[in-house]
């Protein structure tokens, strides 16, 4: 039996790479839809600089507050070891300074490194494979006009066989498609360049659900993903369950801004995709996002949440916390939010001063799991938008795991009107995230 099994794997394996080689797409130049923050005409490194920026480079290449931008050595922790980022400045022995034109499109549009090696696609080269010739090499070129920065990289910590980077060769073959972005026609220039956003922004990355082999699901694009304890909501066109009931001015804000009233704030990885990357984008590129987002096919998705809007506002409405009954329901919850929370959240969750403190009305809040909440109390935020800053203390190291998901249970009960499920197990092992 197990004998057959590896044979059918070995025949299913081979047709696959079959399969690859005959598609195979030549890394043609591809031709980029105009960007309204990236113009072809503007001079090279403003282009670089702009397109680096959309792209999030920096999020994942620079060590928070070391100062040392791009040079790599942020860890990405997998449940089979740690992957860390490389060094991607101009200098030439740790970096990329010695990496010509060919090395470096290789590495962003197909995975490869400078000798030949796979890439992990903990690299989204998945999504950057959509970018053209000269895009890349835009952005190679703002990389090379920055200081050069001398740090090592670290290697990867990884168990067998996952620190095999042959394998990835073939979880390429079967999950990885090296194709740049074609234009659509019959589609509006916005839309393309929403399209190509989206590409470079890799939202999909985050928010598209994976299969087991941990590559995308393709025909459930965008409908939410579970990633380093996180949930990437859904955000299709779908009414109830995506973002199709938000306004356009509803998702700009957001974008721009990492707040849209009444719906939500962004924190952990997508407050860093605002405070990085998505601030920063001209005004018309954000429209354009959200013309290609309105057309991603509404979806259920994996774990669909609604925003409960009628009861929790009536709990909440009272301004302060809604008497016995309550009280009964979750005394230590309700007594820890009273103490370190209500100051800035408001028992009518409002938010003091800050729509970014609102709690009513969220995704977070009405999602029973708590996965957010969870996250939110563990690591509280601190984020620069514009000349503002957005900030919420982390409690992860004031509370215990028990007091963490008596909170987050009270706050999806008070301003969600839903039962949380958050146990202390949960909460200990989000912890180590
Ligand atoms: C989501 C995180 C993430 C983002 C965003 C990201 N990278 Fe990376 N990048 C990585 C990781 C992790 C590695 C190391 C992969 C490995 O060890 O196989 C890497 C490796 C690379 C390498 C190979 C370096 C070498 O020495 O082999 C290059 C080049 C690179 N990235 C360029 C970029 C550029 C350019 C951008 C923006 C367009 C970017 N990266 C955005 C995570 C990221
Ligand atoms: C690094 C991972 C990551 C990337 C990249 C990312 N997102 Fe997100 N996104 C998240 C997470 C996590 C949340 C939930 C944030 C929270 O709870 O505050 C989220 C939330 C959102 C929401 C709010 C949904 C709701 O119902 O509250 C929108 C809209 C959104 N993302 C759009 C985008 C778009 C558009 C892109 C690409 C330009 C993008 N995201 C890229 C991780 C990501
Ligand atoms: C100094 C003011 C402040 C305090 C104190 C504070 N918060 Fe926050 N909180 C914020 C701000 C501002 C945000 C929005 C962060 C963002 O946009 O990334 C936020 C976000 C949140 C979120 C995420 C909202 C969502 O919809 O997912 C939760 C949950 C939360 N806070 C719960 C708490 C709890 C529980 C406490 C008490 C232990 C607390 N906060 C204490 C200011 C505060």
């Amino acid at each position: 039996m197990k004998r057959w099994l590896t044979a059918a794997a070995l025949l299913l394996l081979s047709g696959v790479l079959a399969y690859r080689l005959l598609n195979r797409v030549d890394s043609a130049p591809g031709a980029a839809p105009a960007l309204a923050g990236a113009p072809p005409t503007a001079p090279l490194l403003a282009r670089g600089k702009y397109l680096a920026t959309a792209a999030d480079c920096i999020a994942c290449h620079t060590v928070a507050g070391s100062g040392k931008a791009f040079a790599g050595g942020l860890a990405f922790k997998l449940p089979v070891g740690v992957i860390y980022s490389s060094n991607i400045t101009a200098d030439p022995i740790n970096g990329i300074g010695a990496w010509s034109d060919a090395d470096f499109l290789r590495a962003v549009q197909d995975g490869v490194g400078k000798d030949g090696e796979h890439l992990y696609p903990a690299f989204p080269y998945t999504a950057y494979t959509q970018l053209s010739r000269d895009d890349v090499l835009a952005i190679k070129a703002y990389l090379m006009s920055l200081p050069a920065i001398p740090k090592v990289n670290r290697r990867n910590e990884l168990n067998f066989p996952f620190n095999q980077r042959w394998a990835i060769g073939i979880w390429n073959a079967a999950f990885f498609r090296d194709r740049r972005f074609a234009a659509d026609p019959a589609k509006s220039a916005a839309w393309n360049g929403g399209a190509y956003l989206a590409a470079l922004g890799h939202c999909g990355e985050c928010h598209t659900p994976r299969n087991p082999g941990f590559g995308l699901k393709h025909g459930e694009e965008l409908a939410g993903a579970d990633l380093q304890g996180w949930r990437a909501y859904n955000i299709t066109a779908d009414p109830k369950y995506g973002i199709g009931a938000w306004s356009d001015a509803e998702i700009a804000q957001y974008l721009r801004s990492g707040v849209a009233a009444g719906h939500a704030s962004a924190n952990g990885p997508m407050g860093e995709a605002v405070a990085h990357s998505l601030q920063f984008l001209d005004p018309a590129d954000i429209d354009a996002l959200i013309v290609y987002l309105r057309t991603v096919a509404a979806r259920a998705g994996n774990h669909p949440i609604e925003v409960e809007r009628r009861s929790a506002p009536l709990s909440a409405s009272a301004g302060t916390a809604s008497g016995p009954a309550e009280e009964a329901a979750h005394g230590l919850g309700l007594e820890l939010f009273e103490g370190a929370c209500a100051g800035c959240h408001q028992w009518s969750g409002t938010g003091l001063e800050s729509p970014y403190a609102a709690l009513q009305g969220s995704r977070g809040v009405n999602d029973a799991s708590g996965a957010n909440v969870t996250q939110a109390i563990l690591q509280g935020a601190a984020w620069r938008i514009g000349d503002r800053e957005v900030f919420m203390p982390a409690f992860g190291n004031a509370y215990s795991s028990t007091e963490v998901a008596a909170l987050a249970n009270y706050v999806i009960a008070h301003f969600g009107g839903k039962q949380g499920t958050v146990t202390p197990a949960q909460v200990a092992e989000r912890r180590g995230l």
